[in-house]
């Protein structure tokens, strides 16, 4: 009797303080999400560089994680002053990733760069061969150096059946590489484009948006993000209206 009586009291007060705790879950969540593509502070956010064979095939395959804000392919690695894509000199093809440490480390980014190539294949991948293929994490401070080696450690220890030829470098000069190899995946695709908005060069080389559908567009997001943006895409194609702004 005494239980039951407390409970009526109670009852009350949690259903309230049940309503707020769902309230406040709805809101931080329109703010997160509002926060990654809108309002990302520039102070807070991280950068990578990476090469693993055809930057345009990096680009997409960091451009849809979570937590990565923007991509730029370009060169790094060599000592050629403005390079070019025909003569690009001693650089590696890379691509520079900028991450919001909150939500993506840079040892997360390590994982996927070490599952996204076969490190072992010497200047190349796959059918791309030569030396603007080779392999580098580049970093940036005693930290990163530490995470890089010992994640390279890691790497050969797995890998029985040869050795891991990436090299760990400090981070120079990256420079961003021409227009038309930025988001190359997609604007091979000009569905994706148009239902954008047909963004400009500029809009489009910082768009998170067109990092993701990049990635999306070479089928290179894990599955989990495939399925999640293949929908909302579906959606709009059905209602013909409004175009794409986020996924
Ligand atoms: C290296 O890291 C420092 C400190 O986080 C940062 O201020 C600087 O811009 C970084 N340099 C490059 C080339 O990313």
């Amino acid at each position: 009797m005494k239980e039951a009586t407390r409970l009526t009291c109670y009852l009350p007060i949690i259903i309230v303080l049940a309503a707020d705790l769902c309230v406040g879950i709805r809101f931080s969540a329109q703010l997160s999400e509002g926060s990654i593509t809108d309002t990302a502070n520039q102070q807070q956010l991280q950068t990578a560089v990476f090469a693993l064979g055809s930057f345009w095939r990096s680009e997409a395959v960091f451009g849809c994680l979570d937590g990565v804000v923007r991509t730029t392919v370009g060169y790094a690695g060599g000592s050629k002053t403005n390079p070019e894509y025909r003569s690009l000199g001693d650089h590696a093809e890379s691509v520079q990733i900028e991450y919001d440490p909150k939500l993506i480390t840079f040892k997360q980014l390590l994982e996927v760069f070490w599952t996204s190539h076969d490190s072992r294949q010497v200047f190349g991948q796959g059918p791309d061969v030569g030396n603007q293929y080779r392999s580098i994490v580049f970093t940036n401070g005693t930290e990163e150096s530490r995470l890089a080696s010992v994640s390279k450690e890691r790497e050969q220890t797995r890998s029985k059946s040869g050795i891991v030829t990436t090299q760990i470098q400090q981070l120079g000069t990256f420079y961003p590489a021409e227009p038309d190899h930025q988001k190359f995946e997609l604007k091979r695709n000009p569905f994706l484009l148009q239902l954008m908005g047909n963004l400009p060069e500029e809009e489009l080389e910082k768009s998170s948006l067109a990092a993701k559908l990049n990635g999306y567009a070479a089928e290179l997001c894990p599955p989990r993000l495939q399925k999640r943006i293949h929908p909302k895409i579906n959606d709009i194609l059905r209602k013909g209206w409004p175009i794409l702004r986020e996924v």
